[in-house]
């Protein structure tokens, strides 16, 4: 087999050059982290899960015209993407209060938010992803103010779809973080979505007993990551069916 080239890393995937020009393999580890990898683990059959989720979304995405850099699904862990340029600001959409909004704010986990709330963050663990303005954004260059409107507007699409399609099998979603890039097409280079949606960068709760069935469940020690990742794959109808393993003889009558 020959060696792909790897080109880049990151905390919970990795990219490989693709088979054609402009195209990328997004791989999906098992590593999971929190608090800028201050806290680590491997958690077996995790990247399984985002990808089939994260495939699953940006199929559908693509699907009701939000242009994503998915392109098809590869194998149980990797996906074909287009090669994009990672506009370095993090775009997280909010709902319902929770984690650092409630935090920051003193507000109630849970308090319904009187409309979503989009919030930017600069794309940079040595500084810890600090929040920044678009004032921010467009004085140091990191996106112009168009692509700030563009942004905006996608992430509210998808916060709709996402909204919809997450309570139509019963589950609220919170907030949720979303990565973009820009594509560049000859002369022509236009801001689609890219990174991923799945548990890891959600807020998604039970509707009826809150459960928790995203990444919180790691950052608070909660347990049972697998198993929340699985029923919401079960309940969006992608998951992986994997063989029970054996435990050993069974008798035979
Ligand atoms: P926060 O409440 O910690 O600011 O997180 C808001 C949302 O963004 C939540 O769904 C988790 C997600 N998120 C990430 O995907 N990556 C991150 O590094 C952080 C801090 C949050
Ligand atoms: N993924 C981020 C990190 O490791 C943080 C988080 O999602 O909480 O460090």
């Amino acid at each position: 087999m020959s060696r792909r080239r790897r080109v880049y890393e990151g905390k919970a995937k990795v990219l490989y050059e693709g088979p054609e020009p402009g195209t990328l393999v997004q791989h999906f580890k098992d590593d999971t982290t929190a608090f800028d990898a201050t806290k680590r683990e491997v958690i077996d059959g995790k990247g399984v899960l985002n990808n089939r989720i994260s495939e699953y979304i940006f199929t559908k995405l693509n699907e009701i015209g939000v242009p994503t850099h998915f392109i098809r699904a590869l194998n149980m862990r990797e996906q074909l993407i287009r090669e994009v340029e990672i506009i370095p600001v993090e775009v997280v959409v909010r709902n319902v209060a929770a984690g650092s909004l409630s935090k920051k704010l003193g507000i109630d986990e849970g308090t319904v938010l009187p409309r979503s709330i989009i919030e930017f963050y600069y794309k940079n663990d040595e500084l810890h992803d600090p929040m920044v303005s678009e004032e921010h954004i467009t004085a140091f260059g990191w996106a112009t103010p168009q692509e700030i409107d563009d942004m905006m507007a996608l992430a509210l699409r998808i916060n709709d779809f996402l909204t919809g399609l997450f309570l139509g099998i019963g589950i609220r979603l919170v907030d949720f973080k979303v990565e973009f890039g820009r594509l560049y097409e000859g002369e022509m280079v236009r801001v689609v979505l890219a990174d991923e949606i799945s548990p890891d960068c959600c807020r998604l709760w039970d509707t009826r007993t809150n459960d928790k069935l995203d990444k919180d469940r790691f950052r608070r020690d909660m347990g049972g990551l697998v198993e929340a990742y699985q029923e919401v794959a079960r309940r969006l109808g992608v998951l992986v069916e994997t063989e029970p393993k054996r435990r050993g003889p069974t008798l035979v009558k």
